[in-house]
């Protein structure tokens, strides 16, 4: 039998931890949903707003968003020290707006100490590993209770593609799936923006992966910085 596509992982091993940062530098491909996630952010969220960013891992995502958003202050929360080491030492430049958490999302009560009522949680590559669908739905209730009655909610994570063939591990399913969860963590308008790197036929665990943008209400987005009201989020 073909193993399901997926991959195991030492989040709490330096080595591995050191090896998989370098293994996962950005391609093009994940600049462009690091791009998609950034316009996301520079329209919906105010310039000086807070951003929580789940799994941070070696802090990718968060160099490039800080990079670009000079007044945002940013909360990267995971489980792992030696990914918070890394991400620490990466995002250097930018520690006056940064705070990082050691926090399970699966069995801490993160929320409660995260830096709410947040402007936005994002997330890549990261979710799928909480190994189940209730799991990731636990996840988002968490980020619904962080954002509060507004703000945005920003995933991108590997996903079981439609038309498949192959078994996929049990943290990566469906984009109807996760549309499901959202709606069922509070999250009234969610939507799947793109999928990346498709790849039905032979694919690596590192490709078929989505871009899920969520809010509490239909049209409760945060402000964008030209705007003296309230955004649609869909
Ligand atoms: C595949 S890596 C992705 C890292 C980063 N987001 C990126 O896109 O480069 C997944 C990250 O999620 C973290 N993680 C996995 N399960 C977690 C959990 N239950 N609680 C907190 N963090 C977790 C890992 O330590 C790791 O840093």
């Amino acid at each position: 039998m073909t193993p399901a596509v997926g991959a195991d992982h030492e989040f709490h091993d330096p080595a591995y931890v050191a090896d998989w940062a370098e293994r996962f530098e950005p391609t093009p491909d994940r600049l462009a949903l690091f791009d998609l996630m950034l316009s996301e952010l520079r329209t919906r969220v105010p310039p000086a707003g807070r951003v929580v960013e789940l799994g941070i891992g070696p802090g990718y995502l968060a160099a490039h968003l800080l990079g670009a958003l000079p007044a945002v202050r940013y909360q990267g929360i995971d489980f792992s020290r030696p990914m918070l080491d890394v991400a620490a030492r990466r995002l250097g430049p930018h520690a006056d707006r940064v705070v990082f958490m050691r926090a399970d999302l699966l069995a801490d009560p993160w929320w409660r100490d995260a830096a709410g009522p947040a402007d936005a949680v994002v997330s890549t590559w990261a979710l799928h590993d909480l190994g189940a669908p209730a799991h990731v739905e636990h996840a988002y209730a968490g980020c619904a209770k962080v954002l509060g009655g507004r703000g945005l909610l920003l995933n991108g994570d590997f996903i079981k593609p439609d038309g498949t063939i192959h078994e996929y591990e049990p943290g990566r399913f469906t984009i109807a799936t996760h549309l499901d969860l959202l709606r069922r963590a509070g999250f009234e308008a969610a939507e799947c923006l793109r999928v990346f790197e498709k790849e039905l036929e032979a694919p690596t665990p590192a490709q078929n992966y989505a871009l899920f943008r969520a809010a509490r209400r239909a049209g409760a987005a945060v402000a964008g910085p030209e705007s003296d009201g309230e955004e649609g989020a869909s």
